[in-house]
């Protein structure tokens, strides 16, 4: 399958964030591609209502993976046939979760222990799914510091026909603590020939170029530095092509530094707060009011650092309950 198809320009699959209505967004505002967040192949096979709203991706199936986790290859086939005969063009596997409840059934990181399952069932989603759709893989470096096999698992996942590989440097027992080490995503490059795309700490469009130049990824994956900064993704493209230019430019016009640049401060964010209102609509539309409300929070708090009383309007976020509260919050933020 053809990988063009994603781009290289990606939104991370991430629990209670990448709904429907945050992925329309970031599809809006230049995300090439995006993910469902992980669901369960069991509860996605027996239409489990929560599931289904999980994985609701309007008409954006073309330009949207699902992102199934489980440990029986069975299962995972049975959910990855029903994600293509739904219009879902490119499915994910989930390789990564650290979550107890997951690894504790072998799913996810827990995977990474168990090669001979981790290829059965790579081997039956690829059944199922055919050579017309994507199939991709989601992993960390190893389940601990003394079982780091990214690179003999990602082989296997190279030979059992995988397209892509979402690579996040850090194992299953670090969870998000330390750094992501970028160093294994640039061995991993070229120790394989399937694309691989970096994902882990990019929280801004500079760390994005500096880890896709040093790491030679095929593509960023944008996880917790698109949430409430959507627009990361269309900054970031627009900065490539900027940084693009001025590397052709000689060295006597001191332009090759990225940090002359000043790019993501001269969008000043403020310029950007009616796409975070535009978000808030759309969780309105697709979620009842309080819901939405909530789902909203973790954007607002992310756009708030960096602001002189982030403390005053995160505390104003936190007691937020409804449409007016966050309108209220919206406006005050407006108004500084
Ligand atoms: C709130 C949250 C939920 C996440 N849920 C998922 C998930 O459902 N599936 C998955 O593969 N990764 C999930 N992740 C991991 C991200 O996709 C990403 O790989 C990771 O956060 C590293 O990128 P970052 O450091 O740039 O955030 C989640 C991360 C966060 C912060």
């Amino acid at each position: 399958m053809n990988n063009q198809i994603i781009g290289d320009c990606i939104l991370a699959p991430m629990a209670g964030i990448t709904g429907y209505p945050f992925r329309k967004i970031a599809l809006k505002y230049g995300a090439s591609f995006c993910f469902t967040e992980m669901v369960s192949a069991i509860g996605y096979v027996k239409n489990d209502k929560t599931t289904l709203e999980l994985t609701y991706s309007g008409s954006y199936t073309a330009n949207t993976g699902i992102q199934i986790f489980g440990s029986d290859p069975y299962i995972m086939g049975l959910a990855a046939k029903k994600a293509v005969q739904s219009g879902f063009k490119a499915i994910d596997i989930n390789f990564g979760c650290p979550a107890k409840k997951v690894i504790k059934t072998g799913a996810g990181s827990a995977a990474l222990k168990d090669l001979d399952n981790f290829k059965a069932i790579i081997a039956e989603v690829k059944n199922n799914i055919g050579n017309d759709n994507l199939l991709t893989i989601k992993l960390r470096s190893g389940f601990d510091e003394s079982s780091k096999n990214y690179l003999e698992s990602c082989k296997i996942a190279e030979n059992e026909g995988v397209d892509s590989i979402f690579f996040h440097p850090r194992t299953r027992a670090q969870m998000f603590s330390g750094k992501a080490d970028h160093s294994l995503t640039a061995l991993l490059k070229k120790n394989i020939s399937v694309p691989v795309y970096a994902t882990g700490d990019i929280f801004d469009i500079y760390l994005a170029n500096d880890i896709k130049e040093s790491t030679a990824a095929d593509g960023i994956m944008f996880a917790r530095g698109a949430i409430g900064k959507p627009w990361i993704f269309q900054d970031f493209i627009n900065f490539s092509k900027l940084h693009f230019q001025l590397n052709k430019l000689t060295d006597a016009d001191n332009l090759n530094s990225i940090e002359n640049l000043n790019y993501e401060d001269r969008l000043h964010k403020l310029d950007n707060l009616d796409k975070l209102i535009e978000l808030f609509e759309e969780m309105l539309a697709f979620y009842e009011e309080k819901r939405a409300a909530n789902l909203i929070k973790p954007h607002l708090y992310n756009f708030l650092t960096g602001f002189d009383n982030a403390k005053i309007f995160r505390l104003e976020v936190n007691n937020a309950r409804n449409y007016c509260d966050i309108m209220n919050v919206f406006n005050n933020i407006k108004n500084i």
